[in-house]
Formats: C-alpha cells, sequence, structure tokens
C-alpha cells in the first residue's frame, strides 16, 4: 500500500464514514496539508525559540527530575502558537470524531529534528499499562510543519499493529527495519498532519546520508474520557490548570483540560 492509495484530506472539518473506517482498521490517518500556512509559520517559529533558548532542555529536565526543577515556567501551548495548533477546531473536530465527546488532552512535544537525529526504533505510544484488553482509545496527533521531504527522516507504521495487545517495547529488537506490511511516509507537504491510534508501531526511520534541512515535529496527544490515564509529566496538574487559565480551546470543549481522565503519575521505570 502507498500513500498514494490512502483516503486523506485536505482539511474538511470532520472525517467522513470511509476515513473514520479506515482509521479503525489501519490506525492511522494521513492529512496533508491539514494546517494552515499562518498558523505553520507561526509555530515554526515558536519551535525555534523553544529549542534555541534552551525552553524545551528545560521542560526535559523537569520531567527528569522534578523535585530539582518543579513545573517549567514556560510549557509548549504557553507559545501562542502552540495553544492555537493544540486548539485548531479542525483536528479537534477530527479528535472527536475518533475518540467521542469528553476527551481530554494528554500531553504536547515540540521539536526541529537535525538531519543528523538517529532514528527511533519501532514502538507504540499507547499509555494504558493493561496487557489485556485496550478498551478506550488515545491518538497521537504527529504535525509536520514543514513537512517531509524525501532526504528526510520519514514516518513508518505498521497498518493494523494498534489492534495487538503488545508492550509498547515488543518489536524493540526490529530497530528501525523495514518491515513487510509496513506504509512508510516519506513526503508530505507542510503542514500535514498524521493521526495515529497511541497503540499503532511505527518508527521513525532517519536519513543521517543527508544533510539536508531539519524537521519541525509538534506532537499532541489526546486520550477518550472513561478510563483513568496515566500522565506522562510529573507536573501534569499544573499543566492541566495553566491550560484552563489560558482558556485554551474556549467552552466547546470543557473536558479537554480536565483532571478526572488521569491517575497518578508514576515515575517510568
Ligand atoms: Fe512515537
Amino acid at each position: 500500500m502507498s500513500v498514494q492509495t490512502l483516503h486523506t484530506s485536505t482539511g474538511p472539518p470532520a472525517l467522513d464514514d470511509a476515513q473514520t473506517a479506515q482509521f479503525e482498521r489501519s490506525g492511522f490517518l494521513v492529512l496533508p496539508g491539514f494546517l494552515p500556512n499562518d498558523l505553520v509559520t507561526r509555530v515554526k517559529q515558536e519551535v525555534d525559540t523553544w529549542v534555541d533558548t534552551g525552553l524545551r532542555a528545560r521542560s526535559i529536565a523537569a520531567v527528569l527530575d522534578h523535585a530539582a526543577h518543579g513545573a517549567p515556567d514556560v510549557l509548549e501551548f504557553d507559545l501562542p502558537g502552540h495553544g492555537e495548533l493544540l486548539t485548531h477546531r479542525p483536528l479537534l473536530d477530527v479528535v472527536g470524531r475518533l475518540l467521542g465527546p469528553g476527551f481530554g488532552f494528554h500531553h504536547m512535544h515540540s521539536d526541529r529534528h537535525a538531519p543528523d537525529l538517529p532514528g527511533k526504533g519501532w514502538h507504540h505510544d499507547y499509555e494504558q499499562r493493561s496487557t489485556s484488553r485496550r478498551t478506550h482509545t488515545m491518538v497521537h496527533a504527529l504535525h509536520y510543519l514543514d513537512g517531509i521531504d524525501p532526504d528526510m527522516a520519514g514516518l513508518a507504521v505498521l497498518p493494523g499493529s494498534h489492534r495487538e495487545v503488545a508492550d509498547k517495547t515488543a518489536r524493540a529488537h526490529l530497530g528501525t527495519d523495514v518491515l513487510p506490511r509496513e506504509v512508510y511516509l516519506g513526503k508530505l507537504p507542510a503542514g500535514s498532519t498524521v493521526l495515529l491510534h497511541s497503540a499503532l508501531f511505527h518508527a521513525r526511520r532517519a536519513k543521517p546520508q543527508f544533510p539536508g534541512r531539519p524537521r519541525y515535529f509538534v506532537d499532541a496527544s489526546y486520550c477518550e474520557a472513561g478510563a483513568l490515564w496515566p500522565p506522562v509529566k510529573p507536573y501534569w496538574r499544573e499543566m492541566l490548570r495553566r491550560a484552563r487559565r489560558l482558556g485554551l480551546g474556549g467552552a466547546d470543549w470543557p473536558d479537554l483540560f480536565a483532571e478526572h481522565h488521569f491517575s497518578e503519575y508514576t515515575r517510568p521505570e
């Protein structure tokens, strides 16, 4: 299967039935050029600020050693374009179609991948730890602000693997190897979003032989209501409080930053 054969969207307000069915079957949706140009431009500038002024490094330190650092002074969504991206109405309409009403924001990351950044082996990012069932859905919205060029790292996904009940690292021994049933996304226009069921196995396949442009990458994840989701940031309560104080999303998604979606934070082993 190539990406051209997939049912894709160029930015309607929500998904049609065929797209929803495809997401359920394959575990991902490609939305080429989904984001408006002006939003992409602003978020890209903010990614540069986030990386170049040390805000990203501080955010990572706060996760690794919360006792020493506390919550970061600036979170990703404190940058106005990032806050707008997190709550971009067409995106939340799509997420709502996949997760149903009342879904919550889980976390956001922002980065600028240098051309020589190593790949990331096959893994998934589903946060429920139960090894027996997958009752609730979590999605990751992967935003490729500058798109993906053939000489940049691409995204490999394994269609249908979100229906397996497997550890995040169950395919780690495969590194970033090409797998028989994979779909490889190696070329996307600017402002493209790929929606993954968070349990879908995927890999970032690096191309260190090409010293090209950096890859601007922001991801935000959302979780279905009705389950307790383990947070990934020790300062998750403060994060949600600050999002509510900023009024992100307005009144249309009242549960988006609610604490009731979450269990207590525990440090990964
Ligand atoms: Fe991932």
